[in-house]
């Protein structure tokens, strides 16, 4: 079986990050480790550490995102949890042998990872990313 190794992130929809950095880094006493633009995600993205783990605060650049219509729809919010798997393509067809609905049937090969999202129609509301960690760049 494929093995969950640890939560990767938590990612947080948001209109406005520097808005939400008064609660997050202001108000919490998080530190920001950085602030990019990702092209890939048309998102700019808030990374912040926690432990072994962070938070992102998303905010879309682009309108045709999964995540500026949960923004339209809900007004920000908990977006999705990201779990790190040892095997990810392993863990994707132990998911769909157990019934569970997937977004993605086969991994996003991206720089430095595989990603897969899980809908949350299976996950009792939950949008849940997988990541395998890869070394290739
Ligand atoms: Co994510």
């Amino acid at each position: 079986m494929a093995k969950i190794t640890k939560l990767n992130h938590v990612a947080i929809a948001v209109n406005d990050v520097d808005g939400s950095l008064g609660f997050w880094r202001d108000a919490m006493g998080l530190a920001v480790d950085h602030i990019e633009d990702v092209p890939s995600q048309k998102a700019v993205v808030a990374f912040i550490p926690v432990g072994d783990s962070e938070v992102e605060l998303v905010k879309p650049t682009s309108e045709d995102t999964g995540v500026a219509k949960f923004l339209a729809e809900r007004g920000g919010g908990m977006h999705h949890l990201c779990f790190e798997v040892d095997d990810i393509d392993a863990m994707l067809v132990q998911l769909k042998e157990k019934g569970v609905r997937l977004i993605n049937e086969t991994p996003q090969v991206l720089p430095g990872r595989k990603m897969a999202f899980v809908h949350p129609k299976s996950t009792g509301g939950v949008l849940v990313e997988l990541y395998q960690l890869t070394t290739e760049a």
